[in-house]
């Protein structure tokens, strides 16, 4: 084999050491401690094959979590590529600004299709951060120009990630990634998240009033922050960082409720949910809530290229010219508080874009990844599999490490704890040397990617590629069994 420098190498070791020795040199990893590689090597990552991939020494991971939530197809899929070289062919790219592209009409058509209700608008990004940074300057735009200026805040939850962009940043609810970037856009409100696990004891062990008590905490919010001082609302259908919380039963009905009583936008974040992850298209369908806005990106093209966006109704864009087609179906707007009838659309124009936004290649691939969707009944795998995999991680619970198994669909959360009793958590020391210094690694060195985070308590994220079945939720469990068995047995 023929290494970069031309030396003759049949293992590959000098390869990998030249690798080795150029990330050092010159990566730098995101969210990552760099100097946790200053005396070893960086994990490098060569190739994938359905639920699995292989680092450069030829060993093979599961991939528990998608990449990052994202490779809901699985990796190695022949047509996603074939489908990005054809476009790139026909039209590598063209802007969004001004003007549309086959491609970009094409999904946008599909999209609105798919998505709940009246969501029949589609505005590109290129990643998750710009699609939630896009919906909080839409939702400013848009009461601006239907003469409710005052309203420019954001509610979100506790812990909730929703991207590292500094409006993004600003709605994330985890003081600790903020921080070093304060100041931030003002209008950010945290309310209490869904986490059923630790909710106050006034409604512990009762999760419908939990879940009433979690949406009225967003209308006190509002009442106390000026309903005509908020915009919009950001919520996750399962919140990802704190480890997945799902929705009690009544929680999005009754935010719903509260969000129009006020006149307040929902925005369904479901970067991470959308797309098969919780069995349906979009996550909000599982729940049974209407967005205002939804927004997307991972897995949209399962990672084959980047892509993002949200999805608005026409009723929300009719400031900026929804009714100059002849919609047919165009409805009242929903909010109260909207100063424009229908019919009467508005000339304004939303002031933002992105260069690669909608990129010809990216809208090419998601149709495609949309396509295996189709062909394979991904969401009928995930339906009829989801209580498998659910079943195979609450197994688990006979360690006394694990505190609560938490999830939907194809997306669980596992919490780590020092007393089952009484869900004592990790002291912050213990919590490192425990995720950082030992599960990380040792997860990793047993053959699964998957996440071990203590941005809120101690959780391990897992978000298997949509294509797993039993076999891979075995390897999952089994792995899981005897890593923390061992971390248990270190503390
Ligand atoms: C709910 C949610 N919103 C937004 C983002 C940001 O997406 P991106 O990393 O593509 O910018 C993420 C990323 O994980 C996310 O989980």
């Amino acid at each position: 084999m023929s290494t970069p420098y031309g030396t003759d190498d049949p293992t590959g070791a000098a390869a990998q050491r030249h690798l080795q020795a150029s990330a050092h040199r010159h990566m730098w990893l995101h969210f990552t401690r760099m100097s946790s590689y200053a005396e070893g090597d960086m994990p490098v990552i060569v190739r994938g094959s359905g639920q699995y991939v292989y680092d450069d020494r030829g060993k093979r991971y599961l991939d528990g979590l998608s990449g990052l939530f994202v490779s809901q197809v699985g990796h190695g899929r022949a047509e996603l590529a074939e489908a990005a070289a054809r476009q790139a062919t026909e039209l590598a790219y063209f802007p969004l600004w001004s003007y549309a592209h086959p491609r970009a009409i094409e999904l946008a058509e599909r999209l609105a299709a798919l998505a709940p209700g009246d969501l029949n608008r589609v505005f590109f990004t290129t990643s998750g951060s710009e699609a939630v940074e896009s919906a909080w300057k839409l939702a400013k735009q848009y009461f601006k120009t239907i003469g409710q200026p005052g309203r420019y805040k954001v509610i979100s939850r506790e812990i909730a990630y929703h991207g590292t962009s500094m409006g993004a940043l600003a709605i994330t609810g985890l003081p600790g990634i903020k921080e070093p970037f304060e100041p931030l856009p003002p209008g950010g409100v945290r309310v209490p998240n869904t986490n059923f696990y630790r909710a106050p004891d006034f409604v512990a062990g009762d999760l419908e009033a939990f879940g009433i008590w979690a949406a009225d905490e967003i209308e006190r919010a509002i009442l106390r922050e000026g309903p005509e001082s908020v915009a919009a609302v950001f919520l996750e259908p399962v919140q990802n960082s704190g480890g997945c919380f799902p929705p009690p039963p009544g929680y999005f009905p009754r935010v719903r409720e509260i969000c129009n009583r006020y006149g307040v936008l929902l925005v369904s974040d479901e970067v991470i949910c959308a797309f098969g992850r919780l069995g349906y298209f979009f996550g909000s369908q599982r729940y049974g809530y209407q967005p205002d806005i939804i927004t997307f990106a991972k897995g949209v093209t399962s990672g084959y290229s980047p892509l993002g966006g949200m999805m608005v109704s026409d009723a929300l864009m009719e400031p900026f010219g929804a009714g100059y087609a002849d919609s047919g179906g165009f409805e009242s707007p929903r909010h109260v508080g909207h100063a424009e009838g229908p019919g009467r659309s508005g000339t304004a124009t939303f002031l933002h874009g992105v260069t690669f936004a909608g990129h010809p290649v990216s809208c090419a691939v998601a149709l495609a990844n949309l396509d295996v969707f189709e062909k394979e009944d991904l969401l009928g795998n995930v339906r009829s599999h989801e209580a498998g995999f659910r079943a195979t991680l609450e197994k688990l619970r006979d360690l006394p490490i694990v505190g609560d198994v938490r999830g939907d669909g194809y997306f669980y959360g596992i919490e780590l704890v020092k007393d089952k009793t009484t869900r004592e958590t990790f002291s912050d020391e213990e919590s490192e040397r425990l995720l950082r210094g030992f599960l990380s690694p040792a997860l990793f060195d047993a053959g699964l990617i998957c996440r071990a985070d203590d941005r809120g308590d101690p959780v391990i994220q897992l978000s298997p590629p949509l294509t797993c079945t039993q076999e891979h939720f075995d390897e999952i469990e089994q792995i899981l069994r005897s890593v923390l068995t061992e971390a248990w047995s270190q503390l």
